[in-house]
Protein backbone atom coordinates (compact mmCIF):
# COMPACT_ATOMS: atom_id res chain seq x y z
CA UNK A 1 0.00 0.00 0.00
CA UNK A 2 1.48 3.11 -0.52
CA UNK A 3 0.97 6.45 1.25
CA UNK A 4 -1.84 8.50 -1.31
CA UNK A 5 -5.30 7.56 -0.21
CA UNK A 6 -7.76 5.84 -2.20
CA UNK A 7 -9.90 9.22 -2.62
CA UNK A 8 -6.65 10.81 -4.35
CA UNK A 9 -5.69 7.49 -6.44
CA UNK A 10 -4.09 4.99 -3.81
CA UNK A 11 -5.45 1.52 -3.20
CA UNK A 12 -8.12 1.27 -0.92
CA UNK A 13 -7.36 -0.19 2.88
CA UNK A 14 -9.77 -2.65 2.39
CA UNK A 15 -11.71 -4.11 -0.70
CA UNK A 16 -14.86 -5.50 1.50
CA UNK A 17 -16.99 -2.25 2.80
CA UNK A 18 -16.90 -1.82 6.59
CA UNK A 19 -19.98 -0.89 7.78
CA UNK A 20 -19.81 2.39 10.85
CA UNK A 21 -22.55 -0.18 12.69
CA UNK A 22 -24.25 -3.49 12.39
CA UNK A 23 -25.77 -6.24 14.25
CA UNK A 24 -24.27 -9.07 15.46
CA UNK A 25 -26.34 -11.85 15.82
CA UNK A 26 -25.63 -15.40 17.25
CA UNK A 27 -26.85 -19.01 16.51
CA UNK A 28 -28.81 -18.31 20.43
CA UNK A 29 -30.67 -15.26 18.63
CA UNK A 30 -31.75 -17.46 15.91
CA UNK A 31 -32.65 -20.45 18.25
CA UNK A 32 -34.69 -17.97 20.49
CA UNK A 33 -36.11 -16.72 17.40
CA UNK A 34 -37.34 -19.78 15.94
CA UNK A 35 -38.57 -21.08 19.35
CA UNK A 36 -40.66 -17.55 19.58
CA UNK A 37 -42.09 -18.88 16.42
CA UNK A 38 -43.12 -22.70 17.82
CA UNK A 39 -44.86 -20.72 20.50
CA UNK A 40 -48.62 -19.92 20.91
CA UNK A 41 -48.41 -16.42 20.59
CA UNK A 42 -46.59 -14.76 18.47
CA UNK A 43 -47.22 -11.13 19.13
CA UNK A 44 -48.90 -9.48 22.82
CA UNK A 45 -48.01 -12.77 24.33
CA UNK A 46 -45.74 -14.29 27.27
CA UNK A 47 -41.72 -12.72 26.15
CA UNK A 48 -43.02 -9.25 25.41
CA UNK A 49 -43.30 -9.55 29.38
CA UNK A 50 -40.39 -11.53 29.89
CA UNK A 51 -38.63 -8.85 27.66
CA UNK A 52 -40.02 -6.01 29.74
CA UNK A 53 -39.31 -7.77 33.22
CA UNK A 54 -35.59 -8.32 32.30
CA UNK A 55 -35.12 -4.61 31.09
CA UNK A 56 -36.83 -3.14 34.30
CA UNK A 57 -34.64 -5.50 36.08
CA UNK A 58 -31.65 -4.16 34.08
CA UNK A 59 -32.49 -0.51 34.48
CA UNK A 60 -33.81 -0.99 38.02
CA UNK A 61 -37.49 0.89 37.48
CA UNK A 62 -40.47 -0.81 37.75
CA UNK A 63 -42.12 -0.57 34.65
CA UNK A 64 -41.05 -1.19 30.85
CA UNK A 65 -43.18 -0.78 27.93
CA UNK A 66 -41.62 -2.27 25.03
CA UNK A 67 -42.93 -0.41 21.35
CA UNK A 68 -42.30 -1.22 17.55
CA UNK A 69 -39.72 1.55 18.00
CA UNK A 70 -37.84 4.14 19.51
CA UNK A 71 -39.70 6.93 17.35
CA UNK A 72 -42.73 5.44 18.90
CA UNK A 73 -41.31 4.67 22.51
CA UNK A 74 -40.71 9.20 22.61
CA UNK A 75 -44.13 9.23 20.98
CA UNK A 76 -45.85 7.60 23.86
CA UNK A 77 -43.50 8.85 26.44
CA UNK A 78 -44.75 12.49 24.73
CA UNK A 79 -48.37 11.60 25.07
CA UNK A 80 -48.24 10.37 29.19
CA UNK A 81 -46.07 13.03 29.95
CA UNK A 82 -49.23 15.25 28.38
CA UNK A 83 -47.70 17.30 25.97
CA UNK A 84 -50.54 18.70 23.65
CA UNK A 85 -51.29 21.93 21.27
CA UNK A 86 -49.58 25.01 22.68
CA UNK A 87 -47.04 23.05 25.11
CA UNK A 88 -43.65 24.14 23.98
CA UNK A 89 -40.65 21.25 25.14
CA UNK A 90 -37.28 21.56 25.00
CA UNK A 91 -35.17 19.53 23.21
CA UNK A 92 -31.64 19.68 21.30
CA UNK A 93 -30.46 20.12 17.89
CA UNK A 94 -28.11 17.90 17.70
CA UNK A 95 -29.96 14.69 17.77
CA UNK A 96 -32.42 12.27 15.42
CA UNK A 97 -35.10 14.01 14.23
CA UNK A 98 -37.21 11.73 16.45
CA UNK A 99 -36.43 13.27 19.42
CA UNK A 100 -38.18 16.01 18.38
CA UNK A 101 -41.14 13.75 18.11
CA UNK A 102 -41.73 13.11 21.55
CA UNK A 103 -43.37 16.94 21.66
CA UNK A 104 -44.40 17.40 17.64
CA UNK A 105 -46.53 14.03 17.42
CA UNK A 106 -48.36 15.49 20.59
CA UNK A 107 -49.01 18.35 19.06
CA UNK A 108 -46.37 20.51 21.29
CA UNK A 109 -43.91 22.41 19.62
CA UNK A 110 -40.14 21.42 20.26
CA UNK A 111 -38.29 24.29 21.27
CA UNK A 112 -34.67 23.96 20.41
CA UNK A 113 -32.21 25.42 23.08
CA UNK A 114 -27.80 24.99 22.06
CA UNK A 115 -25.59 22.09 23.50
CA UNK A 116 -23.08 21.67 25.73
CA UNK A 117 -20.14 21.13 23.02
CA UNK A 118 -17.85 18.97 25.27
CA UNK A 119 -20.59 16.54 25.85
CA UNK A 120 -22.22 17.30 22.30
CA UNK A 121 -25.24 17.04 24.80
CA UNK A 122 -28.63 19.63 25.73
CA UNK A 123 -27.06 22.47 27.98
CA UNK A 124 -29.15 23.19 31.11
CA UNK A 125 -28.25 26.50 31.02
CA UNK A 126 -29.41 26.99 27.50
CA UNK A 127 -32.90 25.01 28.34
CA UNK A 128 -33.20 27.75 30.98
CA UNK A 129 -32.37 30.59 28.01
CA UNK A 130 -35.59 29.23 26.04
CA UNK A 131 -37.69 28.19 28.98
CA UNK A 132 -41.20 30.07 29.11
CA UNK A 133 -44.26 29.87 30.44
CA UNK A 134 -45.74 27.27 28.00
CA UNK A 135 -42.58 25.17 28.91
CA UNK A 136 -43.97 21.85 29.57
CA UNK A 137 -40.90 19.53 29.35
CA UNK A 138 -37.44 18.66 28.15
CA UNK A 139 -36.21 16.06 26.25
CA UNK A 140 -32.07 15.43 26.53
CA UNK A 141 -30.64 13.18 24.68
CA UNK A 142 -27.22 10.91 26.10
CA UNK A 143 -25.41 11.31 22.59
CA UNK A 144 -23.56 8.70 21.15
CA UNK A 145 -24.25 7.06 24.65
CA UNK A 146 -22.69 10.29 26.58
CA UNK A 147 -24.99 11.19 29.57
CA UNK A 148 -26.16 14.25 29.16
CA UNK A 149 -25.84 16.80 32.18
CA UNK A 150 -28.20 14.40 34.26
CA UNK A 151 -27.76 16.50 37.80
CA UNK A 152 -28.31 19.75 35.80
CA UNK A 153 -31.49 18.86 33.93
CA UNK A 154 -32.94 17.62 36.94
CA UNK A 155 -32.51 20.68 39.07
CA UNK A 156 -33.82 23.38 35.74
CA UNK A 157 -36.81 20.63 36.01
CA UNK A 158 -37.71 20.96 39.89
CA UNK A 159 -37.46 24.41 39.21
CA UNK A 160 -40.15 25.05 36.75
CA UNK A 161 -42.03 21.53 36.95
CA UNK A 162 -41.09 19.99 34.09
CA UNK A 163 -41.60 16.30 33.17
CA UNK A 164 -37.91 14.85 31.99
CA UNK A 165 -38.06 12.52 28.89
CA UNK A 166 -34.39 10.74 28.52
CA UNK A 167 -34.13 9.79 25.28
CA UNK A 168 -31.72 6.92 25.66
CA UNK A 169 -31.73 5.72 22.83
CA UNK A 170 -27.75 5.74 22.47
CA UNK A 171 -26.87 4.85 25.76
CA UNK A 172 -28.44 1.42 26.51
CA UNK A 173 -26.49 -0.70 28.83
CA UNK A 174 -24.46 1.97 30.21
CA UNK A 175 -24.32 3.93 34.06
CA UNK A 176 -23.60 7.22 35.42
CA UNK A 177 -23.59 7.82 38.97
CA UNK A 178 -23.46 4.14 39.84
CA UNK A 179 -27.10 3.72 38.70
CA UNK A 180 -27.96 2.32 35.33
CA UNK A 181 -28.78 4.74 32.36
CA UNK A 182 -32.90 5.19 31.64
CA UNK A 183 -32.76 4.95 35.81
CA UNK A 184 -33.36 8.48 36.23
CA UNK A 185 -36.82 10.32 36.54
CA UNK A 186 -39.51 10.41 34.84
CA UNK A 187 -38.70 8.30 31.51
CA UNK A 188 -36.71 7.05 29.43
CA UNK A 189 -36.20 6.03 26.05
CA UNK A 190 -34.46 3.46 24.24
CA UNK A 191 -34.01 2.05 20.63
CA UNK A 192 -33.48 -1.19 19.41
CA UNK A 193 -32.72 -0.35 15.76
CA UNK A 194 -29.62 -2.67 14.41
CA UNK A 195 -27.25 -0.17 14.67
CA UNK A 196 -27.75 0.39 18.13
CA UNK A 197 -26.42 -1.05 21.59
CA UNK A 198 -28.59 -4.23 21.39
CA UNK A 199 -31.47 -4.74 18.25
CA UNK A 200 -34.57 -6.64 17.98
CA UNK A 201 -34.47 -5.47 13.85
CA UNK A 202 -36.74 -2.81 15.13
CA UNK A 203 -38.03 -1.85 18.39
CA UNK A 204 -38.11 0.53 21.62
CA UNK A 205 -39.06 0.54 25.28
CA UNK A 206 -39.96 2.81 27.22
CA UNK A 207 -38.62 2.43 31.43
CA UNK A 208 -40.12 4.66 34.13
CA UNK A 209 -40.73 4.18 38.44
CA UNK A 210 -44.10 6.45 37.72
CA UNK A 211 -46.77 4.02 37.88
CA UNK A 212 -49.58 6.20 36.31
CA UNK A 213 -47.47 6.94 33.48
CA UNK A 214 -46.65 2.95 32.91
CA UNK A 215 -50.55 2.49 32.89
CA UNK A 216 -50.95 5.42 30.09
CA UNK A 217 -48.25 4.01 28.31
CA UNK A 218 -49.29 0.44 28.18
CA UNK A 219 -53.07 1.96 27.38
CA UNK A 220 -51.97 4.08 24.78
CA UNK A 221 -49.51 1.46 23.04
CA UNK A 222 -52.54 -0.71 22.38
CA UNK A 223 -55.33 1.31 21.18
CA UNK A 224 -55.91 3.36 23.75
CA UNK A 225 -58.22 0.17 24.69
CA UNK A 226 -59.66 -0.87 28.38
CA UNK A 227 -59.87 -4.74 27.86
CA UNK A 228 -61.93 -5.40 30.99
CA UNK A 229 -64.42 -2.26 31.74
CA UNK A 230 -66.28 -2.15 35.07
CA UNK A 231 -69.68 -3.11 34.78
CA UNK A 232 -69.10 -5.60 32.01
CA UNK A 233 -67.78 -8.87 34.05
CA UNK A 234 -70.08 -11.72 32.07
CA UNK A 235 -69.51 -10.04 28.94
CA UNK A 236 -66.00 -11.00 28.11
CA UNK A 237 -65.97 -9.78 24.67
CA UNK A 238 -66.23 -5.96 25.69
CA UNK A 239 -63.54 -4.12 25.12
CA UNK A 240 -63.79 -0.44 24.37
CA UNK A 241 -61.33 2.23 23.35
CA UNK A 242 -61.63 5.61 25.33
CA UNK A 243 -59.21 7.83 22.92
CA UNK A 244 -56.90 7.86 20.57
CA UNK A 245 -54.63 5.15 20.89
CA UNK A 246 -51.79 3.33 18.38
CA UNK A 247 -51.27 -0.22 17.55
CA UNK A 248 -47.17 -0.12 18.98
CA UNK A 249 -47.34 -3.34 20.08
CA UNK A 250 -44.19 -5.70 19.63
CA UNK A 251 -44.23 -9.40 18.51
CA UNK A 252 -42.94 -12.51 20.70
CA UNK A 253 -40.44 -12.94 17.75
CA UNK A 254 -38.89 -9.18 18.36
CA UNK A 255 -38.92 -9.62 22.44
CA UNK A 256 -37.09 -13.47 22.08
CA UNK A 257 -34.34 -11.90 19.97
CA UNK A 258 -34.12 -9.04 22.86
CA UNK A 259 -33.33 -11.13 25.39
CA UNK A 260 -30.91 -13.41 23.48
CA UNK A 261 -29.01 -9.82 22.61
CA UNK A 262 -29.15 -8.55 26.36
CA UNK A 263 -27.97 -11.80 27.64
CA UNK A 264 -24.78 -10.90 24.93
CA UNK A 265 -24.85 -7.05 26.68
CA UNK A 266 -21.38 -7.64 28.31
CA UNK A 267 -19.77 -9.19 25.65
CA UNK A 268 -21.10 -5.96 23.17
CA UNK A 269 -19.89 -3.62 26.14
CA UNK A 270 -16.45 -4.97 26.50
CA UNK A 271 -16.06 -5.18 22.37
CA UNK A 272 -17.01 -1.86 22.23
CA UNK A 273 -15.03 -0.70 25.10
CA UNK A 274 -12.46 -2.27 23.25
CA UNK A 275 -12.29 -1.07 20.11
CA UNK A 276 -12.54 2.62 21.73
CA UNK A 277 -9.47 2.23 23.74
CA UNK A 278 -7.69 1.70 19.90
CA UNK A 279 -9.01 4.59 18.92
CA UNK A 280 -7.62 6.91 21.34
CA UNK A 281 -4.79 5.35 21.83
CA UNK A 282 -3.86 5.55 17.90
CA UNK A 283 -5.67 9.31 17.84
CA UNK A 284 -4.52 10.86 21.22
CA UNK A 285 -1.70 12.87 20.01
CA UNK A 286 -3.59 13.76 15.72
CA UNK A 287 -3.54 17.49 15.14
CA UNK A 288 -6.95 18.15 14.17
CA UNK A 289 -9.02 15.18 15.38
CA UNK A 290 -10.63 15.69 18.29
CA UNK A 291 -11.78 12.14 19.95
CA UNK A 292 -14.71 11.46 22.21
CA UNK A 293 -15.19 12.98 25.55
CA UNK A 294 -14.26 11.40 28.70
CA UNK A 295 -17.23 10.21 30.11
CA UNK A 296 -18.43 12.91 33.80
CA UNK A 297 -18.91 10.39 36.48
CA UNK A 298 -20.40 7.66 33.91
CA UNK A 299 -19.34 3.91 32.48
CA UNK A 300 -21.34 4.59 28.94
CA UNK A 301 -21.80 1.90 26.24
CA UNK A 302 -21.31 3.77 23.84
CA UNK A 303 -23.23 3.67 20.60
CA UNK A 304 -21.17 5.90 18.58
CA UNK A 305 -17.16 7.00 18.13
CA UNK A 306 -17.68 10.53 17.15
CA UNK A 307 -14.55 12.61 16.24
CA UNK A 308 -14.29 16.06 14.92
CA UNK A 309 -12.36 16.48 12.08
CA UNK A 310 -10.55 20.25 12.25
CA UNK A 311 -8.30 22.41 10.41
CA UNK A 312 -5.00 20.96 11.71
CA UNK A 313 -6.06 17.61 10.43
CA UNK A 314 -5.26 18.94 6.89
CA UNK A 315 -8.38 17.63 4.84
CA UNK A 316 -12.31 19.12 5.93
CA UNK A 317 -14.92 16.79 7.30
CA UNK A 318 -16.79 16.28 3.83
CA UNK A 319 -13.16 15.41 1.99
CA UNK A 320 -12.95 13.09 5.33
CA UNK A 321 -16.33 11.21 4.91
CA UNK A 322 -15.66 10.53 0.85
CA UNK A 323 -11.95 9.77 1.70
CA UNK A 324 -13.52 7.38 4.11
CA UNK A 325 -15.95 5.97 1.75
CA UNK A 326 -13.17 5.40 -0.66
CA UNK A 327 -11.06 3.35 1.54
CA UNK A 328 -14.50 1.39 1.64
CA UNK A 329 -15.16 2.09 5.61
CA UNK A 330 -18.26 3.38 6.60
CA UNK A 331 -18.55 6.34 8.16
CA UNK A 332 -21.84 8.67 8.79
CA UNK A 333 -22.44 12.33 10.47
CA UNK A 334 -24.97 12.48 13.16
CA UNK A 335 -26.21 14.67 12.81
CA UNK A 336 -27.72 17.43 10.38
CA UNK A 337 -28.90 19.56 13.29
CA UNK A 338 -32.79 19.62 13.44
CA UNK A 339 -32.67 23.55 12.56
CA UNK A 340 -31.30 22.95 9.30
CA UNK A 341 -34.32 20.59 8.38
CA UNK A 342 -36.50 22.23 6.39
CA UNK A 343 -39.68 20.85 8.09
CA UNK A 344 -38.18 22.72 11.65
CA UNK A 345 -37.42 25.98 9.41
CA UNK A 346 -40.49 25.81 7.99
CA UNK A 347 -42.72 25.01 10.88
CA UNK A 348 -41.12 26.40 13.79
CA UNK A 349 -38.89 29.40 11.76
CA UNK A 350 -35.36 28.07 12.62
CA UNK A 351 -32.88 28.91 10.99
CA UNK A 352 -28.77 28.39 10.27
CA UNK A 353 -26.51 30.41 13.03
CA UNK A 354 -29.22 29.80 15.82
CA UNK A 355 -26.99 27.63 18.03
CA UNK A 356 -23.54 28.33 17.70
CA UNK A 357 -22.24 25.61 19.39
CA UNK A 358 -24.28 22.69 17.44
CA UNK A 359 -23.18 24.04 14.25
CA UNK A 360 -19.55 24.11 15.34
CA UNK A 361 -19.64 20.50 16.28
CA UNK A 362 -21.50 19.69 13.49
CA UNK A 363 -19.21 21.13 11.18
CA UNK A 364 -16.31 18.73 12.38
CA UNK A 365 -18.48 15.73 13.08
CA UNK A 366 -17.91 12.10 12.03
CA UNK A 367 -18.77 8.87 13.46
CA UNK A 368 -16.22 6.11 12.91
CA UNK A 369 -17.15 2.48 12.95
CA UNK A 370 -18.29 0.81 15.95
CA UNK A 371 -19.45 -2.34 16.45
CA UNK A 372 -19.02 -5.72 18.18
CA UNK A 373 -18.63 -7.85 14.75
CA UNK A 374 -15.51 -5.72 14.14
CA UNK A 375 -12.35 -8.04 14.47
CA UNK A 376 -9.15 -6.20 15.30
CA UNK A 377 -8.25 -6.32 11.44
CA UNK A 378 -11.02 -3.78 10.93
CA UNK A 379 -9.78 -1.66 13.48
CA UNK A 380 -6.51 -1.70 12.05
CA UNK A 381 -7.89 -0.30 8.65
CA UNK A 382 -10.17 2.23 9.86
CA UNK A 383 -6.81 3.39 11.73
CA UNK A 384 -4.58 3.23 9.31
CA UNK A 385 -6.69 4.54 6.45
CA UNK A 386 -6.91 7.57 8.58
CA UNK A 387 -3.24 7.60 9.31
CA UNK A 388 -3.00 8.15 5.96
CA UNK A 389 -4.86 10.68 5.06
CA UNK A 390 -3.70 12.74 7.63
CA UNK A 391 -0.11 12.08 6.40
CA UNK A 392 -0.96 12.66 3.12
CA UNK A 393 -2.16 16.28 3.81
CA UNK A 394 0.75 16.99 6.33
CA UNK A 395 2.97 17.02 3.27
C1 LIG B 1 -31.20 9.80 19.35
C2 LIG B 1 -32.24 8.97 18.69
N1 LIG B 1 -33.51 9.09 19.10
C3 LIG B 1 -34.49 8.36 18.55
C4 LIG B 1 -34.23 7.46 17.55
C5 LIG B 1 -35.35 6.68 16.94
O1 LIG B 1 -35.20 5.31 17.15
P1 LIG B 1 -35.86 4.27 16.15
O2 LIG B 1 -35.02 4.20 14.93
O3 LIG B 1 -35.85 2.98 16.92
O4 LIG B 1 -37.24 4.73 15.87
C6 LIG B 1 -32.93 7.30 17.08
C7 LIG B 1 -32.63 6.35 16.00
O5 LIG B 1 -31.84 6.51 15.14
C8 LIG B 1 -31.91 8.08 17.66
O6 LIG B 1 -30.64 7.97 17.25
Amino acid sequence: MTGTPAYCGGEPVRTEVLGYGSQSIGEDEKQAVVEALEGDYITRGPTVKTFEERVADLVGVDHAIATTSGTTALHLAGRAAGFDVGDEVITTPLTFVSTAHAATYCGAEPVLADIDPYRRTLDPEAVRKQMTSETEGVVPMHYAGQPADIEGHLEVADEHDLTVIWDACHAFGGNWNGEPIGAQRDMAVFSFHPVKNVTTGEGGMIVTDNDDFAAQLRRLRSFDMDYSPDGHEEEPWYQVTEGVGYNYNVTDIQAALGLAQIDRLGEFKTRRDEIIAEYDGAFVDMEGFRTPPDPTNADPMYHLYAVEIGEAFGCNRTEFVNAMHAENIGVQVHYVPLHYHPYFQEEFGYERGMFPETEQVYEGLVSLPLHAEMDDGDVTDVVTAIKRLHAYHAE
